[in-house]
């Protein structure tokens, strides 16, 4: 449905939504004031609408590219609720990982989404690799994660018999959910208490008149031409005027953002850095091998070829990193990622997983599916947090900013909701 019937359609059916005259441009665009607008269905854009009609009575609007919710960064994921061990102290990812980890299983539980706290093994494999995991216990303690506890090789190998180790770093917090169960009920919260989800619209840019935003929203599908040029082949469908904005567009939010005109781009906008992460899903098995997650020992650009486990019990590996080539902001606008796996990406993985189940045999790997991490850092150059930005980095009234919002932005995600809401705070009036 086009954009503006949707908008129409709230003037009518919802009369208290802000919607607040319609003026026509001189360009003949079309120009709806509304309240709040989310970029961005994915299970973050997700949480922060229903924070805002929830807690604070607004009106939302989300803008989604996609024929539906989740088809990003979110549906390819590897499903984990981290415990918050691996980043460093005091930064977003680990304030946000352990804090969100809590809602969610509480938000599991009350809301009766399908999970399991199966608890997870980090393991050594190598001497070199002890001392990795006696840092990797003090910074989850220092982070605050509960219950992190060191075991021998003999204790690890009896939980699992198919795991060879020397030793393991065993956190009882981590833990599995179905996330499209859980976007779906988080969607639906929202969608009773006043959020209107738009798929099939894409934010193609915005401009600043005053202190005021203008997104620019064009049907997806009018894009299909749009290649490198610098504006989209026609005008767009309509403009929004909102009083806030929360630019969530996951692998998208930094080339969206560069295309905010107004915005000084160089300063406040991070470069963005794409790394692919394919799994592999374990055939010829009729028993599971593991019931716990399994991770080595960290790897640059992500938590290394790991153990996990569907609801159902059956295992996968993966991801792997692969850096990705510089993708251009239309294209990333538009989309136009590349989740091919490519069997041969198998064959490094069978030394990796042998190094802890040595029993792995040959051509028992498939390729299953590829996700892509938002890297705000690229490969070689360390720790790089969550960046949520307000007026105060980029002197836009009303405007948040989400960018690199990789793992463990699904364990985060009402953590991340609930600060987005506290920066909007003064705009945003009393919480219910
Ligand atoms: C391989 C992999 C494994 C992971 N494993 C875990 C894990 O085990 N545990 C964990 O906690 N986290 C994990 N993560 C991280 C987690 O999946 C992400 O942090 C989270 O899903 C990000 O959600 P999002 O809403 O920000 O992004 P997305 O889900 O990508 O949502 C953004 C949405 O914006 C839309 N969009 C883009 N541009 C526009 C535009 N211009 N206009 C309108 N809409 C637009 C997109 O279509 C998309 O639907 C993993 C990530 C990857 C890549
Ligand atoms: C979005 O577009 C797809 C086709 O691209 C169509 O099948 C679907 O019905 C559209 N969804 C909405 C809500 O208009």
């Amino acid at each position: 449905m086009k954009l503006n019937k949707v908008v129409g359609n709230l003037i009518t059916k919802i009369p208290w939504f802000v919607v607040c005259g319609r003026r026509n441009l001189s360009s003949g665009v079309e120009k709806e004031r509304v309240d709040c607008v989310v970029i961005g269905a994915g299970v973050v854009g997700i949480a922060v609408a229903r924070e805002l009609c929830l807690k604070f009575r607004r009106n939302v609007l989300v803008i989604e590219s996609g024929s539906t919710f989740g088809t990003g960064i979110s549906s390819r994921s590897s499903q984990v609720i981290h415990g918050g061990i691996y980043y460093p102290p005091n930064s977003l990812k680990a304030r946000f990982c352990v804090r969100g980890r809590r809602l969610l299983y509480d938000y599991c539980k009350e809301h009766g989404i399908a999970h399991k706290q199966t608890g997870k093994l980090i393991v050594a494999t190598r001497n070199e690799e002890v001392p990795k995991l006696n840092h990797l216990l003090n910074r989850g303690n220092d982070n605050g994660v509960e219950g992190l506890k060191m075991i021998e090789a003999s204790e690890a190998m009896a939980m699992e018999p198919q795991l060879q180790c020397l030793r393991a770093l065993w956190s009882p917090t981590s833990g599995i959910i179905d996330s499209h169960s859980f976007m779906l009920s988080q969607l639906g919260e929202a969608e009773s208490h006043g959020t209107t989800f738009c798929y099939n619209n894409t934010v193609t840019g915005a401009h600043l008149e005053g202190n005021q935003i203008y997104l620019h929203i064009s049907e997806t599908e009018s894009l299909k031409n749009w290649e490198s040029q610098q504006h989209p082949p026609s005008p767009p469908d309509i403009l929004l005027v909102p009083k806030l904005v929360v630019n969530s567009a996951g692998l998208s939010s930094a080339a969206v953002a560069r295309r905010f005109s107004g915005i000084n781009h160089g300063v406040v906008i991070p470069p963005s850095y794409y790394a692919r992460g394919c799994y592999f899903s374990l055939s010829n098995t009729r028993v599971a091998p593991f019931k716990h997650l399994i991770y080595p020992i960290p790897e640059d650009g992500g938590l290394g070829v790991h153990v996990t486990l569907d609801l159902d019990g059956q295992v996968k590996f993966g991801p792997d990193v692969e850096w990705l080539d510089h993708i251009d902001d239309i294209s990333s606008i538009q989309n136009k990622f590349d989740y091919t796996v490519r069997g041969d990406r198998g064959n490094r993985f069978y030394p990796a997983i042998r190094k802890y189940y040595p029993s792995l045999k040959d051509d028992s790997l498939q390729p299953a599916y590829a996700g892509i991490r938002p890297k705000l850092s690229g490969p070689g150059e360390g720790f790089a947090d969550f960046i949520i930005q307000g007026e105060e980095s980029h002197g836009i009234p009303g405007l948040v900013n989400l960018f690199g919002i990789e793992s463990p932005g699904l364990t985060s995600c009402m953590a991340i909701a609930q600060h987005v809401a506290t920066k909007l705070s003064s705009r945003l009036g009393p919480s219910f």
